[in-house]
């Protein structure tokens, strides 16, 4: 006999309006769908869970509960643990050559909480975010949850155009409140914001007080090609918040991510704002997060395991994709990150396709929901960092015959 739960009610709830705006994530659904073992999923943003460093958070866990005790699991405070916030000052230093103060930095339990929280503080409804098209997903959901009006900017395979940017600002007379960028090998395209077009874009802010939300999971995942400067790095650049996270290089389930803030105002308000959501991420998570990440040396390390992996996985795609996929499909060959994007021929509609796909044992993301306005049906997402080249080549093949049989 099954529990019998809650006694149901109806009509009791009453939404508040803005939650017509809460649309549930077109990836966490497929998600679902594609846990069962015989699909290969290249849809979630999953990094390799072979990968995690189990071994080492689990001494970190230990050391932390030997040396900290009681401390460890007491409540904390709000803007974050003192030793991590100082350890991401200098590892942005060392790493972006980006200068920041301790009191500069939030930790957040996710860099989608940082998205959430900014939206928070600066959205009124109807606000404009303005941001590259297509863009990622959660960010779209939390921006829009606030009831921002997010506008999509032409953006190719060097991201952002400058002169849409340029356009957009000359041409309207709203002041948007936010411009959000991923730079480094974009969710979902795994394009990267070339370095000329960075200086212009933070140039072109700066000159309309536009303040710019630089989202960096990726960054530090590169398997070719050289790195530009942080947008938060430049001369140019006035108002730039940076949001960096623990999710990609160490391990997503931490929850664990900053956010730099330039203004002392906005950080106050940020603070606040997190309080009223959680009072602090996890004493005892960011704890255990500092003890792993201390060692000299670990870090480094470990992204080069990754990166080393990563690169095989995506040139394997990449691979799979030249022998299997139909003539008229193209795709972008990402420097780095865990996403390529594939746009199939015109006639094709990829959220239709899904289910055949699925049938045939494998899933991806349809492209539509990235898009902020006019969905482009003919796109899709593939994750390359969760699945082993054998995989990737059977997933791909799989995929290569229902595009095939859906063309004729
Ligand atoms: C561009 C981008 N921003 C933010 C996030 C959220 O990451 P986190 O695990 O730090 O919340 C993701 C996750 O996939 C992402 O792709």
């Amino acid at each position: 006999m099954s529990a019998p739960g809650l006694i149901p009610s109806t009509g009791v709830f009453r939404f508040a309006a803005r939650t017509r705006h809460l649309q549930p994530s077109a990836i966490r659904e497929i998600l679902k769908v594609a846990e069962s073992p015989e699909v290969i999923s290249f849809a979630g943003g999953l990094p390799a869970p072979d990968l995690f460093p189990v071994t080492e958070i689990a001494e970190a866990a230990a050391a932390v509960l030997r040396e900290a005790g009681p401390a460890a699991l007491q409540y904390g405070v709000s803007e974050g643990h003192p030793v991590l916030r100082e350890w991401i000052v200098g590892h942005l230093a060392r790493t972006l050559g980006l200068a920041c103060r301790t009191d500069q930095v939030l930790v957040v339990q996710g860099s989608q909480q940082g998205l959430d929280l900014v939206a928070k503080v600066l959205i009124d409804p109807g606000d404009l975010i303005l941001t590259e098209n297509p863009a990622y997903l959660g960010a779209l959901q939390a921006f829009r949850a606030y009831e921002a009006q997010v506008v999509g900017l032409e953006s190719d395979a060097e991201g952002l155009l400058p002169e849409a940017l340029e356009h957009w600002l000359r041409t309207q007379s709203v002041r948007p409140k936010l411009l959000y960028l991923t730079p480094n090998f974009q969710n979902p395209t795994g394009t990267c914001l070339a370095a000329e077009r960075r200086r212009a874009v933070v140039a072109l802010a700066a000159q309309h007080g536009l303040p710019v939300l630089e989202d960096d999971p990726y960054g530090a995942l590169r398997y070719s090609g050289a790195p530009a400067p942080a947008l938060a790095t430049l001369a140019e650049a006035g108002g730039c918040l940076y949001l960096g996270t623990f999710s990609k290089v160490l391990a997503p389930g931490l929850r664990v991510a900053w956010l730099v803030t330039p203004d002392r105002a906005l950080h106050e308000k940020l603070v606040t704002a997190k309080q009223a959501a959680d009072l602090h991420t996890s004493t005892f998570t960011q704890r255990v997060v500092t003890a792993a990440v201390r060692p000299p040396g670990f870090l480094d390390a470990h992204v080069g395991r990754l990166i080393a992996t990563y690169r095989q996985r995506r040139d394997a795609m990449i691979a799979a994709l030249e022998r299997h996929f139909p003539s008229g499909c193209t795709w972008t060959r990402p420097d780095g990150g865990l996403f390529l994007w594939v746009t199939v021929p015109p006639s094709l509609d990829t959220q239709s396709l899904l289910p055949a796909a699925l049938a045939a044992g494998v899933a991806y993301v349809p492209g539509a929901p990235f898009w902020v306005d006019r969905p482009v049906h003919n796109t899709l997402r593939l994750n390359f960092s969760h699945a082993t080249p054998e995989r990737i080549e059977t997933g791909i093949r799989r995929l290569g015959a229902v595009l095939h049989a859906a063309l004729g």
